[in-house]
């Protein structure tokens, strides 16, 4: 991936991997880095560039461009999305291509004026509106939240490619190959639902309007603008955003715990043992103060059942778990199982705040609630583990 590599005829891929960025959007951990994924449609009359890459990758990215174009100008530039992750380069498109025009939709305009003073050379376009290259006819479809209201997906029914920007994107660089079929499905479905969690969850709903819309187009590629490239299997990567987005969960638990002393840990242990008691296989149990949150939020998407626990800290919430709370209210998880749990010593807190919580986020509520002074006592500890037990019915 150091040069500019060809995906389909007169198409290239002339992204960038990023392993220097330690959080995406200053949020996300990347272990594995991410790629931008940006795009080069060559047609005979025309070209095109779908998307750019991040600001700091100027020279690989015009090199890599430059090299696809070979000794051709840069026509246009599909703007599918004016986050700066993707759109990070236009200005300098412009200086290094002075004829370039811009093309994106209404509610792209305002911010390519905000975030890079441009109002000239733009071409506007609607729904189903197309650009013809000569030999490949790129259409447009807007998707709006997908992730920004200005967000569009570009397809060339030519080869079949779907140039969809966020969507079916995900974290981690490329490494080796950049498509699907040249990795294991183990190397990049971890870190798509990672993504989906943490920046494509909240809006699920409109996920399932783009999927209805797209789904009568005769998609042969899907080119998402970060992380693995598909070619070979798309029904499954177009059934997994499916699944999530209709928030169909796997059988299996997240059990998330917030403790200074080892005394809440221990209760969030007891219900790990009730839910293999309930012979549920998936069990994931987390420590909220030092687990990655997105990893969380990634497997409370994939699982059916969810069960928190959390001590008192100076008469509220154990800071970390309200902060995950929070996430949680914001993304409106459906179809799980909730079972909650609270601690205390000098100050009652924690169960009310996950009563009100579970009152919001209006999840299938699991008994039993569980509410311990200082350390769990063997009864708690049997309590605990009937709630583990219940959820594990509940999914089973
Ligand atoms: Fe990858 Fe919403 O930008």
């Amino acid at each position: 991936m150091y040069e500019a590599i060809q995906a389909n005829k007169d198409t290239w891929w002339v992204g960038v991997n990023d392993h220097e960025t330690d959080l995406f959007e200053s949020l996300w951990p990347l272990p594995q880095g991410v790629a931008y994924n940006a795009y080069l449609v060559n047609g005979t009359n025309a070209a095109a560039a779908i998307d750019t890459v991040k600001g700091p990758w100027l020279d690989e990215y015009i090199n890599k461009l430059t090299q696809a174009l070979n000794g051709r100008a840069l026509n246009y530039l599909v703007i599918n999305h004016m986050e700066p992750d993707h759109a990070g380069l236009i200005a300098q498109l412009k200086t290094k291509w002075p004829a370039l025009k811009f093309i994106g939709n209404a509610k792209t305009m305002p911010l390519l004026k905000g975030y890079h003073g441009i109002e000239d050379d733009i071409i506007t376009v609607k729904d189903g509106d197309t650009l013809d290259l000569g030999g490949h006819i790129l259409k447009f479809a807007t998707v709006p939240m997908l992730h920004w209201p200005e967000s569009m997906v570009t397809f060339d029914a030519s080869t079949g490619v779907l140039f969809s920007n966020d969507s079916f994107g995900g974290f981690g660089a490329h490494e080796g190959g950049i498509f699907d079929d040249e990795k294991n499905k183990s190397r990049w479905e971890d870190e798509m639902l990672r993504y989906y969690a943490a920046i494509v969850a909240k809006y699920s709903n409109m996920v399932q309007g783009a999927l209805r819309k797209l789904g009568t187009l005769e998609i042969k590629n899907i080119f998402p603008s970060h992380g693995t490239l598909f070619r070979e299997d798309i029904k499954q990567v177009i059934n997994l955003y499916d699944k999530w987005s209709r928030q169909e969960g796997e059988q299996g638990a997240v059990v998330v715990y917030g403790s200074m002393y080892g005394n809440t840990r221990r209760m969030a242990e007891a219900v790990c043992a009730g839910l293999s008691g309930a012979k549920i296989k998936d069990v994931r149990l987390y420590d909220v103060s030092r687990a990655d949150i997105s990893c969380i939020l990634r497997d409370i998407w994939r699982y059916k059942a969810l069960a928190l626990l959390a001590c008192t800290y100076n008469t509220v919430l154990f800071p970390p778990m309200d902060a995950l709370c929070s996430k949680l209210l914001n993304r409106t998880p459906k179809n799980k199982f909730l079972g909650i749990a609270g601690s205390y010593s000098w100050s009652k807190g924690a169960l009310t705040a996950l009563q009100v919580f579970a009152e919001k986020i209006k999840l299938a509520k699991i008994d039993p609630e569980i509410e311990v002074f200082t350390s769990p006592t063997p009864e708690d500890l049997q309590k605990c583990f009937e709630l583990g037990l219940n959820l594990g019915e509940a999914i089973s």
